[in-house]
């Protein structure tokens, strides 16, 4: 842990603020859903300050800063040009995509996903009327890893009813980063069979030291012509309260759609806070402290797989490159991740995320959120160990 400048290991009470997180199970520590109980960049607590200052809090454009931001952002992290033009301001990543499966697609329509993904990506397909359809990533239990099941999503993408497939670039839960070659081939594929990517990118900025993320859009002028991306400050820099991020297309008229598409749900309108926190995170201040934070996270990751593997050997942890969520293999003390989670909310004071949500094989998984203090970390692996040995026990 040398060279930390940030204190990434400060608690900070989060009860009485609405929080999400730690509101609703309210007697178990809660390592579940993807934010962090860490604070945000100094820089980007004194824009929200500087701004609270002002008093009226009236309606706000979103200027060319912005946009700036994310292109400087993409050009020297992510060694991707973007242009002005294709960027969109959106409240978020979920209700963009949401509108967009609704103006691409029509009801009874399928979507493609691979799963495990994120659970939301079924209610935006579902609730609109579309069907899902799983191409289960191929889960190697020795390996402990995911991989794309070609055969498989070949036959689903060329069923004529499919028009849009989802990607989760880098994959939530279990942090497969897409390389280059698995990307074109995803984008040859849906270009042959008429079909529209959806590549969610908001968690790309999290990833392992020394690893690095490929952006759909970067890797062929075929990806460009079949896809809109999302992309956003939210994850990364522990500001998902603030509903903000930007959409990327690159082809006119999918633009043109997509941005018709955002306007009549009003939805590209930024908040008060929204534009200037994001500058201040897209900043080389916001570099330096995301590279410290990834040395922190990975640390994490480091205690809570070696704590399993001497505490709780029958688990498996799947090793992440992307993320700060830990996909754990279960299936060896339970095989309904949903009773499991409720015994250990209830039995051993810990919350995590049920797998069965995230669809595929995910029954027997469940999914921590390590991006916290250590010292609560280590907490919360020693309320997991308690409640795996009193599982089943009457
Ligand atoms: C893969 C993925 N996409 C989207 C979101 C949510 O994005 P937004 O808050 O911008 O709708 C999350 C939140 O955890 C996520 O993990």
């Amino acid at each position: 842990m040398n060279n930390i400048r940030y204190d990434f290991n400060k608690i900070t009470d989060r009860t009485g603020t609405n929080s999400l997180k730690w509101d609703k199970y309210k007697d178990a520590l809660p390592m579940w859903v993807a934010d962090m109980d860490i604070e945000v960049l100094p820089e980007i607590r004194e824009v929200v300050v500087k701004r609270a200052e002002h008093g009226i809090y009236g309606y706000t454009t979103v200027d060319s800063e912005w946009s700036g931001s994310y292109i400087n952002w993409w050009k020297t992290r992510h060694s991707f040009e973007i242009r002005k033009e294709w960027l969109r301001f959106v409240t978020g990543v979920i209700p963009a995509m949401n509108l967009l499966i609704r103006n691409i697609s029509g009801e009874g329509d399928n979507v493609v996903i691979q799963t495990p993904v994120y659970p939301a990506f079924f209610n935006i397909i579902r609730r609109n009327k579309r069907n899902v359809l799983e191409n289960m990533l191929i889960y190697d239990r020795q390996e402990r890893a995911y991989s794309v099941d070609w055969t498989d999503l070949e036959a689903k993408l060329s069923d004529p009813e499919t028009k849009i497939m989802i990607l989760c670039n880098p994959q939530n839960p279990a942090g497969n980063i897409w390389d280059k070659e698995t990307l074109k081939r995803i984008g040859e594929l849906c270009e042959k069979n008429g079909v529209t990517v959806l590549s969610d990118e908001i968690h790309c900025d999290i990833v392992a030291p020394g690893r690095e993320y490929t952006p759909f859009a970067s890797v062929s002028e075929i990806n460009r012509s079949i896809s809109i991306s999302f992309i956003s400050p939210t994850k990364a820099f522990n500001v998902a309260g603030i509903q903000s991020a930007a959409a990327l297309a690159v082809d006119p008229e999918l633009r043109k759609a997509a941005w018709e598409c955002f306007e009549t749900g009003y939805i590209d309108e930024g908040n008060y806070f929204s534009t200037d926190i994001c500058k201040a995170a897209f900043s080389e201040a916001g570099a330096e402290w995301i590279d410290q934070l990834r040395i922190h996270l990975w640390n994490n990751r480091k205690i809570a797989e070696d704590y399993i593997r001497d505490n709780m050997p029958e688990l498996r942890v799947i090793p992440s490159d992307a993320s700060y969520l830990m996909w754990v293999d279960c299936s060896a003390v339970m095989k309904d991740s949903v009773s499991f989670v409720y015994h250990l909310e209830r039995k051993a004071g810990v919350m995590f995320s049920a797998g069965k949500s995230f669809g595929g094989n995910g029954d027997y998984f469940v999914r921590i959120n390590l991006a916290c203090p250590e010292s609560m970390l280590k907490e919360g692996l020693t309320r997991f160990r308690a409640g795996v040995a009193s599982y089943g026990v009457q």
